[in-house]
């Protein structure tokens, strides 16, 4: 592996190595003898808002050994209009990895092949697959297993995240069901490509019904903005709420990428009531993180 642009690039060998070795390192968090990123320095370039990505790939690539650059594009050239390809060159002369947040897929696959540096996909539009590997491990887990999980997603199944579930699903042929308004549907092009078992329906309680984990993100992911008010009007019937709770498996977990907005997406109550399980989710991001870095550079 050497870089992690997406789960669809992953083979399910490589997606299990990463959970696999996540557990290991966060069982042994703070004892680490190896320290795969000594002398080395990455950095972080983000166009878009980050608390848990930020912060976890911050405090990771420290505890591997190296340190962190935080370059938002808002201060770089890059946001000035440098191009890609230009920052890419540069930037493989000076540090050691790179974690891009952006919104074109295609940017960060650029950067890769012109930096010649391990580069990672800290979320695009298409993708997330910090995030599905954190609950991956996550799910692992409170499961025991991810043999034979149900996952239902239920909002705009066309995001990133959406689209990394798809693949995750296609990769270890578990069952996913993806719950979303018509016109938030992932391209049939996308859905054959992947191969995986998905349904999709326009009733997130037939989505729900006996799913093991209920999956939701927020109704406007970044970038969107302008769509707020459509997308509200859309989503709201898609709301993860008792009803939806109460369909699924009757020990179903209920998870979130964060940030949540209760009373959009999911009710304060079913928040609360799964808190444990969001925030040991959002944790997950640092022992993922640091079994990918460590597998990038093995
Ligand atoms: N889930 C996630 O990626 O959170 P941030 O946007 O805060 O990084
Ligand atoms: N779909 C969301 C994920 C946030 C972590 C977004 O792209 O904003």
């Amino acid at each position: 592996m050497n870089h992690l642009l997406s789960i669809e690039s992953l083979t399910a060998a490589e997606i299990l190595a990463i959970v696999d070795l996540a557990k290991r390192l966060k069982a042994t968090r703070g004892q680490e003898a190896l320290k795969p990123l000594a002398g080395e320095c990455w950095g972080l370039l983000f166009s878009k808002s980050s608390t848990r990505t930020r912060v976890s790939f911050e405090v990771g690539i420290r505890e591997l050994g190296g340190d962190a650059l935080f370059l938002s594009s808002s201060e770089i050239q890059l946001g000035r209009g440098e191009p890609i390809e230009d920052t890419a060159r540069v930037l493989g002369r000076m540090i050691h990895g790179a974690v891009i947040r952006t919104f074109k897929q295609s940017d960060i696959e650029i950067f890769a092949q012109l930096s010649g540096i391990p580069t990672i996909n800290a979320l695009t539009d298409e993708e997330h697959p910090c995030q599905i590997l954190a609950d991956l491990l996550t799910i692992e887990e409170l499961r025991g297993s991810l043999e034979g999980v149900k996952v239902a997603f239920i909002g705009d199944a066309d995001c990133n995240m959406g689209r990394s579930w798809i693949w995750a699903a296609a990769r270890l042929g578990f069952e996913l069901r993806l719950a979303c308004p018509d016109l938030y549907r992932p391209p049939t092009e996308l859905l054959e490509r992947a191969g995986a078992a998905v349904t999709i329906t326009g009733d997130p309680e037939e989505a729900a019904h006996g799913a093991d984990i209920l999956y939701t993100d927020v109704w406007v992911s970044m970038g969107k903005e302008d769509e707020a008010v459509h997308r509200a009007a859309q989503f709201a019937p898609y709301q993860i709420n008792d009803s939806v709770v109460k369909a699924a498996a009757p020990k179903a977990h209920v998870l979130h990428c964060l940030p949540a907005y209760r009373g959009k997406e999911i009710t304060s109550e079913v928040f609360e009531r799964n808190a444990g399980a969001i925030f040991q989710q959002a944790e997950n991001r640092l022992h993922a993180q640091k079994a990918a870095m460590t597998l990038l550079k093995s």
